[in-house]
This record gives structure tokens, C-alpha cells and sequence, in this order.
């Protein structure tokens, strides 16, 4: 991605000191929490506190909830909406985010340090994108009429849902925000969104655009707060009726819980992955190498989808580990709102003491440091671009998600022994298989259980095709056509036919 014409960064933002509380977005107005509590949100380039933002908890959301309820209801001007008109407002909400979409990047940035180049080429562009893809659905999608056995036929509709729970992680703050925002609009549901504690601000802002836009009060609303307050009360509410979660295996567990001990709304979730990259030795060496490096690197490592197992076969495999961490060393890391920066900080502390656990287990257990290991400034959450050689299967950084820069590089003999070893892992996100063999190709994405497989290539998206995972990694699909099932309710209804007119 070569930022060959960024606009420049507006300067309100880089004049550090944004002292501004952010508010909770409820029927179309702005609240603070009904507790009055705010947190701070922290610039991770820095370690600075960017602003104060107002808290979320149990009695925001069931505000919220009631707002959303209210907007619902039969008869309510969202509900009674030409489908097509729906659609204008998604378009018209893409408008907006395209209008502003330095601000929106640099907001990004800022709150979440990934490069600026790449939020504003790659995160907004593909916001940008989903939305206007939704947007097209809205007035496409519809039943169908079923003749029955005797005196009966049925139609189906595809009704919204209902209050969408929708609680969003901090790694693609805009992109997740709008994967979760278009399909559930476009099929006419209302939506009660949590947004992560680390990345509120730039959401927030597409709130007050929500509004510009035209949708009526109640349709969206969004709150900044915590999982264990905020997000509890969404996947426990009794008057929600469903939720969708993007973020750890581990609070995906308690989401399904919360759900099936409330009242068992429908739960889709996209949850953590290791997933693996298999390079084939009759691989394009060039091209593997820096989609390898793409693969685990890009966003910092940050990426439920992140290839980090890389299996290579024994016969490249040294090449293959010398040029990766040559490239690896090359990696440009710094200040992300230099237009030549590559990697900027993790997210926050947490995940940056994370990571260098992972990396110092990474070393007991034997396998071998390469590069890096080690943090890359002294303020600020930066590691160093981080490559392990001679990884073994039951090493724990073969088998937990880092979500870091930091790369396991695994070698394997035979196609059947790596499919098994890619195949050993309680998750099943995405994989990709490095090779010119059409059989090989074949051979390993059908055998994998994985809900994406990427050949030749990694983190190809668009909101065209669906994405999700199996096993651990989650449940239903988000994106395409298949994106919206988890927002329609199918409703069956079969009429009598009479047989002659009385
Ligand atoms: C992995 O397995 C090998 C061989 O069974 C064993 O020697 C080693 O200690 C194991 N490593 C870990 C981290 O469990
Ligand atoms: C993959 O692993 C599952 C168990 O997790 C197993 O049932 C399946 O047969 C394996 N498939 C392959 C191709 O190894
Ligand atoms: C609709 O209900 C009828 C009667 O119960 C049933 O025969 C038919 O299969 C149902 N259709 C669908 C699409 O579920």
C-alpha cells in the first residue's frame, strides 16, 4: 500500500491536548453515564491520556435498550421505511464517513496507533466499501412463496431480529463498527453497540454521522464502556434479542453463556484463531516470503485471522527463514503518523506485557529468537518485529494467540503431516496454502477446517464474500450474502386456497 497522495493529517488532531469528554450516543443525543463515570482513552504512540470518555454500565444500556425497543416498534418510522430508503441512509452514512475520512483515519491513529497510511487506504476505504455493500441489500432480499400438500401454500418473510447487541473489539475499531452496523441496518433491525474501552473515539464520531445522515432516534446506539459492565449487560439483557461479539475466545464463552442463561437470544461470534500458513516448496519464494510477512505482521500482529503458524517444508525452509527475518528486520517501526511507518504500537499496556510474555515463554520452552524480542522505543507500547525458528507444535506460542509482531515459523516433511499439525488446534479461522500445484492447493483447502482459506495469498477481504470460523473460533458469518442470516428472522405464513369462489 504506497501512500503515494494522503491528504495531510488535520491539525486539531496532532495539537495533542483534545480535552473533550465523550458522551454516550442514545436516541440520537448525546449522555453522559448515568453513573457520571468516565475513563481515560490513551494515545498508545505515547502512552498519554487523549481524552476522557463517558463510562457505559448496566444502566446505560438498559437506556439504551429502551431507546432501541421504542424505535422498533410496529409502526415507528424506521419500521414503517421503504426498504430502499434504508438503503439511502447507509449510502448516505458512506457519504459522510468518505467526506471526513482523514479526520476518521487520524482519529484511528491516534486511539488505536495503526499507521496512517493504512488507516485511511485500507480500514476506511473497506468501511467504506461494506457500507455501500449492505446498502444495496437493503431492498434485495426477500422470501419465498411454497406451495403445500393440500389447500395451502405458504410465503416466508425475512423480518429483522430485532435490538442487535453488538459489541466490537479495538483492533479494526471502524472496519469492525461497520461489519456489524450494515448488515444489521440494511435488514432493518435496531442496534445497541459496545464499543472497546481501548478505541472509542473513532466509533463515537461515526455516531454524531449516524445522526447526520438522517436515521431516525433509537435506530443506533452506541456506548463506550467495559466487557465485565457494559458488555455483561448486553449479553444478558432480557430485551435483546440478539448479539454479536468480536473479539477473545475466552469472552465468547461467557456471551454464549450470559445468552443461554437469559433469554436464549440468538448469538453469533468471531473469536480468536492460530491459524496457519502453509509454504509448499514449489511456493514463488519471493512472493511467500512477503505475504508470510503480511500474514502475521500486518496491524502489528493485531488480527483474529493472523497467520501465525507458518509450516514450511524442509527443503526451502532455511532460505525461507533467513529472508523472513531479513524482511522482518527491515520492517519500518515507529511514530504512525509518519507516512513511511510500517508498524506502529500495540494497542495498550496490557498487550504489549502481553506479547513480551509470550516472547520470553517463546524462549524457555526453546524455541529459537531470530530478531527482535524485544520493546522498540522507550515510551510508548512499541515491540520489535519478532521471528522464532525451530517451533514446535506443542510449544505454547505454537498454539495461544499472541496478537502481536511476533512470528512462529514451524518446518514439516510431508502435505498429509502438515495438514494434520495445521489441522491440531482447538481453533478454526482462517489458513492459506502457498503453492503452483492446482492438487496440492486443492488438497489442503478442502481438508482444513477453517473458515476461510486463503491460496497464494492472505487477508484477502471484501464485504462481497462471508467470513467466520469453525470450531473455537466462533460461530455464523459475517459479511456477503450469508452475512445477513444472522439478522433475519424467517416467518412462515400459510394461507388456505379455496377451491372454488362461494
Ligand atoms: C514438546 O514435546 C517434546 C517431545 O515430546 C518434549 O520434550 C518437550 O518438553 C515438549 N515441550 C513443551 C513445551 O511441552
Ligand atoms: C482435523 O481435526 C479434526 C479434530 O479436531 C478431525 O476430526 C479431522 O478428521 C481432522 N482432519 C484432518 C484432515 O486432519
Ligand atoms: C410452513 O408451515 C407449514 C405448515 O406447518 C409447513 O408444512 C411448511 O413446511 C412450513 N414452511 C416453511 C418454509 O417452514
Amino acid at each position: 500500500f504506497m501512500p503515494f497522495s494522503l491528504p495531510s493529517i488535520p491539525a486539531s488532531l496532532l495539537n495533542a491536548a483534545l480535552l473533550f469528554v465523550l458522551q454516550i450516543f442514545i436516541n440520537n443525543e448525546w449522555h453522559d453515564a448515568v453513573s457520571k463515570k468516565t475513563f481515560p482513552s490513551v494515545n498508545p504512540a505515547t502512552g498519554e491520556v487523549i481524552c476522557q470518555v463517558a463510562e457505559g454500565d448496566k444502566a446505560d444500556v438498559d437506556k439504551a435498550v429502551k431507546a432501541a425497543k421504542a424505535a422498533f416498534q410496529l409502526g415507528s418510522p424506521w419500521r414503517r421505511m421503504d426498504a430502499s430508503h434504508r438503503g439511502k441512509l447507509l449510502n448516505r452514512l458512506a457519504d459522510l464517513i468518505e467526506r471526513d475520512r482523514a479526520y476518521l483515519a487520524a482519529l484511528e491513529t491516534l486511539d488505536n496507533g495503526k499507521p496512517y497510511s493504512v488507516a485511511y487506504l485500507v480500514d476506511l476505504d473497506m468501511v467504506v466499501k461494506c457500507l455501500r455493500y449492505f446498502a444495496g441489500w437493503s431492498d434485495k432480499f426477500h422470501g419465498k412463496t411454497i406451495p403445500l400438500d393440500g389447500d395451502f401454500f405458504c410465503y416466508t418473510r425475512h423480518e429483522p431480529v430485532g435490538v442487535c447487541g453488538q459489541i466490537i473489539p479495538w483492533n479494526f475499531p471502524l472496519l469492525m463498527q461497520a461489519w456489524k452496523l450494515g448488515p444489521a441496518l440494511a435488514t432493518g433491525n435496531v442496534v445497541v453497540m459496545k464499543v472497546a474501552e481501548q478505541t472509542p473515539l473513532s466509533a463515537l464520531y461515526v455516531a454524531s454521522l449516524v445522526k447526520e445522515a438522517g436515521f431516525p432516534p433509537g435506530v443506533v446506539n452506541i456506548i463506550p464502556g467495559y466487557g465485565p459492565t457494559a458488555g455483561a449487560a448486553i449479553s444478558s439483557h432480557m430485551e435483546v434479542d440478539k448479539v454479536a461479539f468480536t473479539g477473545s475466545t475466552e469472552v465468547g464463552h461467557l456471551i454464549q453463556k450470559a445468552a443461554a442463561e437469559s433469554n436464549l437470544k440468538r448469538v453469533t461470534l468471531e473469536l480468536g484463531g492460530k491459524s496457519p500458513n502453509i509454504i509448499m516448496s514449489d511456493a514463488d519464494m519471493d512472493w511467500a516470503v512477503e505475504q508470510a510477512h503480511f500474514a502475521l505482521f500486518f496491524n502489528q500482529g493485531q488480527c483474529c485471522c493472523a497467520g501465525s503458524r507458518t509450516y514450511v517444508q524442509e527443503d526451502i525452509y532455511h532460505e525461507f527463514v533467513e529472508r523472513s527475518v531479513e524482511r522482518a528486520k527491515s520492517r519500518v517501526v515507529g511514530n504512525p503518523f509518519d507516512f513511511k511507518t510500517e508498524q506502529g504500537p500495540q494497542v495498550d499496556e496490557e498487550q504489549f506485557k502481553k506479547i513480551l510474555g509470550y516472547i520470553s515463554t517463546g524462549k524457555r520452552e526453546g524455541a529459537k529468537l531470530l530478531c527482535g524480542g524485544n520493546p522498540a522505543a522507550d515510551k510508548g507500547y512499541f515491540i520489535q518485529p519478532t521471528v522464532f525458528g525451530d517451533v514446535q507444535d506443542n510449544m505454547t506460542i505454537a498454539r495461544e494467540e499472541i496478537f502481536g509482531p511476533v512470528m512462529q515459523i514451524l518446518k514439516f516433511r510431508t502435505i498429509e503431516e502438515v495438514v494434520e499439525r495445521a489441522n491440531d488446534s482447538k481453533y478454526g479461522l482462517a489458513a492459506a496454502v502457498f503453492t503452483k500445484d492446482l492438487d496440492k492447493a486443492n488438497y489442503v483447502s478442502q481438508a482444513l477446517r477453517a473458515g476461510t482459506v486463503w491460496v497464494n495469498c492472505y487477508d484477502v477481504f471484501g464485504a462481497q464474500a462471508p467470513f467466520g470460523g469453525y470450531k473455537a473460533s466462533g460461530n455464523g458469518r459475517e459479511l456477503g450474502e450469508y452475512g445477513l442470516d444472522a439478522y433475519l428472522e424467517v416467518k412462515n405464513v400459510t394461507i388456505k386456497i379455496p377451491q372454488k369462489n362461494s
